[in-house]
């Protein structure tokens, strides 16, 4: 058999396999469906130092080429997820899953303190994901992301809070430029996509099909952009990648660890088929296998142009 394990800037994962954040609440229930622990990892919903309500609803709307939302990163905040979630987070980390638990904030100082939160009452965490790329809020998240200064600034500024690797969720663009403000910032692994800016106009009534007037694309139509973006970044950073992006298959994991990925997360597809992640996670171990290699490693990056 294929050796799947790999390690995603310190976060040792016995295989690629990763969920997306917002798309896998905080992974309790999905045991329901299967084995959680056959992942390497979970990407838990971001949480906030204090609860967030998020954007009114409808906040999610389905599309012909794929999943709308505005949610606006509604949470309970990390005190509780610390609470409600620690029993389970931590009997899925003894199962051999790595749990990362994602960061949002409206501001540098709340990041800072999201991040101080995790590391006071998350002792489960295995990892940070520090989301600075959401498109579904004005100030703080979305904006920190969108250019090398203030990617780098939020970065440097969560640094010094934690010893445990910190990822960053990436919006889907200048990702040779960002990535590289980010490794020089001290990031240890880069994920991306976050979902692209997008709108939903319900022609009769003349109002966003949200209610909310923009909001995150998300879904099939989004995995070539994704894999463009990894390949992209993988050629500008050292940093180990995470691809996200409409990965509904096997062969959807196998095309970003081609272009350059360590570990793929499967995200809209959870919501389609809660069922789904197994079965890609099978389905990847068989094309590594088809490939004639001992090690996914000897794949990542291994495509040829
Ligand atoms: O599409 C997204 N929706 N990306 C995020 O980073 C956050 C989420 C939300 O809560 O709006």
């Amino acid at each position: 058999a294929v050796s799947m394990a790999v390690n995603l800037g310190g976060v040792r994962m016995k295989n690629p396999l990763n969920t997306a954040s917002g798309t896998y609440g905080f992974g309790n229930q999905f045991e329901g469906f299967y084995d959680v622990s056959c992942l390497g990892a979970i990407t838990c919903k971001g949480c906030s130092a204090v609860p967030w309500e998020g954007n009114p609803a409808p906040r999610l709307a389905e599309v012909p080429s794929g999943m709308m939302n505005s949610v606006g990163l509604a949470n309970p905040g990390i005190a509780a997820l610390a609470h409600e979630g620690a029993a389970y987070l931590s009997e899925l980390r003894s199962r051999g899953t790595q749990v990362i638990c994602q960061v949002i904030g409206h501001s540098i100082e709340e990041y800072v303190r999201a991040v101080e939160l995790y590391e006071e009452f998350a002792p489960f965490a295995s990892a940070l994901e520090l989301n600075i790329s959401c498109p579904n809020v004005s100030a703080g998240g979305a904006a920190m992301g969108s250019t090398p200064r203030s990617a780098a600034e939020a970065m440097r500024a969560v640094r010094p809070h934690t010893r445990r690797p910190v990822i960053v969720k990436m919006a889907p663009h200048d990702v040779a430029e960002i990535g590289r403000a980010l490794e020089d910032a001290g990031a240890d692994a880069l994920s991306l996509i976050n979902t692209i800016p997008a709108m939903a106009i319900d022609v009769h009534t003349r109002r966003s099909r949200l209610a909310r007037p923009t909001a995150g694309l998300s879904g099939p139509c989004v995995h070539p952009i994704a894999v463009r973006m990894v390949w992209e970044a993988s050629r500008a950073v050292s940093i180990p990648l995470c691809g996200i992006g409409g990965v509904a298959s096997g062969e959807d994991a196998a095309e970003f660890i081609l272009a350059g990925a360590t570990a793929v997360s499967v995200g809209t597809a959870n919501l389609y088929d809660p069922t789904c992640a197994p079965r890609i996670l099978d389905e990847l171990r068989e094309w590594a296998a088809s490939q004639g290699v001992r090690d996914i490693n000897e794949l990542v990056g291994a495509f040829e142009c």
